[in-house]
């Protein structure tokens, strides 16, 4: 049994069929990547596993209880964080305030923007802050203003975010979409180190291939909303069905 198993998923948008059996089994500890050429439904099925859309049909099951119904700060305290496509952090602050705003919302169930200045003086969350900038060799930018930075440090800036709770499994939507290289290698780096130190599971959604293979301990191909075929790394790579996917992509 894997940490997450999906049975049985589908979703329609109307007339349009974005999931159709979808069946997934991610094991603990593992990196697990799901590609597939675009509109093929991993986002969907991303959302599907975090409570944002709730299937027509099947299960979502993570550690053995069912993650559909539940609220983002439910689908949080069991255990699942989610990084989007764009990073959500607030340009306004500076990168120590951005990590105060999980830390706030892990005590006190949600932040209030307006709050975060009242535990800007907490002792045990400032050093749960720079304990965990730390780890992402982020400490000595604790002032900068994010707007100011690279998209490969918002990134990891996010990131920390989302590890400081501590999760047993993180999702990542095409992390390092739009990125320059230099950027994408810094993500893959953060995301090496994160799988070798943590006991964390990840699933992560990605369209560039260089990201898939140096992370990926499984991947599953997703086409027309339905899996075509799971494997290991080195069986994906030219494999017939994955080329027949893509064909027409222009990638
Ligand atoms: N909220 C929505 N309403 C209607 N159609 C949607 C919605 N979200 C996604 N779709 C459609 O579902 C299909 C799968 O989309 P998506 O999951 O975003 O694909 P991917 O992430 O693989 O590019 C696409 O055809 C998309 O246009
Ligand atoms: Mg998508």
């Amino acid at each position: 049994m894997g940490i997450l198993e999906v049975k049985d998923v589908g979703k329609r948008f109307g007339g349009l069929k974005a999931l159709s059996d979808v069946n997934l089994s991610v094991k603990e500890n593992t990196c697990h990547a799901i590609i597939g050429p675009n509109g093929a439904g991993k986002s969907t099925l991303l959302n599907c596993l975090v409570g944002k859309l709730i299937p027509d049909t099947g299960s979502v099951m993570f550690q053995g209880q069912s993650v559909l119904g539940r609220s983002p700060h439910e689908i949080n305290q069991m255990g699942i964080s989610r990084v989007f496509q764009t990073p959500e952090i607030f340009g306004d602050l500076t990168v120590f305030e951005n990590m105060m705003i999980p830390l706030f919302a892990k005590r006190d169930g949600a932040y209030r923007l307006h709050a975060i200045e009242s535990v800007m003086n907490e002792k045990s969350l400032i050093e749960e802050a720079e304990k965990m900038l730390e780890e992402v060799n982020m400490l000595d930018k604790r002032h900068m203003h994010s707007a100011s930075m690279s998209r490969g440090d918002k990134r990891r800036l996010e990131m920390a975010m989302c590890l400081v709770q501590s999760p047993k499994l993180l999702l990542l939507d095409e992390p390092t979409a739009g990125m320059a290289r230099a950027d994408t290698n810094n993500t893959i780096d953060l995301l090496k180190q994160i799988k070798e130190e943590r006991d964390i599971t990840i699933a992560i959604i990605e369209h560039d291939m260089h990201v898939v293979f140096s992370l990926a301990d499984r991947i599953t191909v997703l086409a027309q909303g339905t899996p075509l075929v799971e494997d290991a790394p080195e069986n994906i790579k030219g494999h017939p069905k994955v080329q027949e996917a893509y064909l027409g992509e222009a990638h």
